[in-house]
């Protein structure tokens, strides 16, 4: 029987969970065993009870749970080689050779390396007499697949992430509840959203809350846009309107590359007379139970990821599993890594036109 590894990492994300109930529930009926590695990366470096084989009822109610009930970890000692070839043996030592991953791009990527050292790994492990060749001989190659979990929507390549939808949710909530308040005192909210560099979150909110102004990364403001906000302002609130709301990604970048903050935001605003307060989410956001959406996407991708590993040959690349235009589809790991990587580089070199184009990319 194969044994499938599956574990969540990076930041957690609302689905996270759907997702694991997916892949263990579909490799047990795979004829698969399922083993679910605790603490992200850590667990797998420390093996023992972070290991632990799961039944199908291990999962039940996982589907409706947010943040992820197996943990994460931002794990130091996975960065190097040492920690990479203890988790080696202790996957060994459970008979687990497929590891699928629900994380973010860089958890992503450290899967991928890891299933290239995998070879020179186990020579280490006998060379240095912690494993001995019998035991590490039924294990020649690694599959890894893996799963975007962030409610950034920051990977190329793939439509939503797992947990992006739940996000949007709950940060249009929150802006809906500001807006009451808003409106009763006649006021002006600088609403901060999350993202890292990527401002689909805000994006999205300021369109589904109407909101009078956003600032992302991928569109940095021009020269003059002080003047250019408060002009919009100032015609929404002639039409009558009693409220403003301004949203701005944590990543938001003016043209030469300087931040925008929130509290610069609010001085111009307060300077034109409105009655400015700022709320930062935080990690609201991030948390609470995942939306319909998420539910149905980390359990099709979790199905997806399971058929993967069995369908792989040692030849194929790492998947990634992803969704393009309501379809559950596969593509190369690392191409998605990369292109990701492009979006970065576009917007550090000023290109900010190539930037949107490759953020819209398949
Ligand atoms: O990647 C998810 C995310 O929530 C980003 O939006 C944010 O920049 C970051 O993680 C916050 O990280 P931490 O939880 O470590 O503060």
């Amino acid at each position: 029987k194969r044994r499938i590894g599956v574990m969540t990492s990076g930041g957690d994300a609302p689905g996270m969970n759907g997702s694991v109930r997916a892949v263990v529930r579909m490799a047990l009926h795979s004829n698969c065993e399922a083993y679910a590695i605790y603490e992200g990366y850590d667990g797998l470096v420390k093996g023992g009870d972070m290991i632990k084989e799961m039944q199908w009822e291990d999962v039940r109610g996982f589907l409706s749970e947010g943040g992820t009930l197996i943990g994460t970890a931002r794990c130091k000692e996975f960065m190097e080689r040492d920690g990479r070839r203890t988790a080696a043996k202790n996957m060994i030592l459970n008979g687990i050779d497929a590891l699928i991953i629900c994380g973010g791009d860089g958890s992503l990527t450290g899967a991928d390396k890891f299933r290239g050292e995998w070879p020179s790994l186990l020579e280490e492990l006998v060379e240095k007499k912690e494993l001995t060749a019998e035991q590490v001989a039924p294990f020649k190659h690694l599959n890894i697949v893996g799963l975007v979990g962030s409610i950034d929507n920051d990977l190329s390549m793939t439509d939503a992430t797992i947990g992006c939808y739940s996000s949007l949710a709950r940060i249009c909530e929150a802006i809906d509840s500001v807006d009451t308040t808003a409106t009763s005192h006649q006021r002006a909210f600088v609403v901060e959203t999350m993202g890292r560099h990527c401002g689909w979150l805000t994006l999205m909110a300021g369109v589904a809350t109407g909101a009078d102004f956003i600032f992302i990364p991928e569109q940095p403001a021009k020269e003059g846009w002080e003047g250019g906000m408060l002009n919009i302002i100032r015609k929404h609130r002639a039409m009558g309107k009693r409220k403003t709301i301004v949203i701005v990604a944590e990543g938001a970048i003016d043209e030469h590359l300087n931040k925008i903050t929130p509290t610069q935001i609010k001085e111009i605003l307060s300077g034109a007379g409105l009655d400015t307060r700022v709320t930062t989410l935080g990690h609201v956001q991030r948390g609470g139970r995942p939306a319909a959406y998420d539910r149905m996407l980390s359990t099709l991708q979790g199905v997806e990821a399971v058929k993967a590993v069995l369908e792989a040959t040692p030849e194929t690349p790492s998947p990634v599993i992803c969704m393009i235009e309501n379809k559950i589809v596969r593509r190369p790991l690392l191409e998605a890594v990369a292109q990701t990587k492009k979006v970065a580089e576009a917007i550090e070199k000023k290109q900010f036109e190539t930037a949107m184009e490759l953020r819209d990319a398949e």
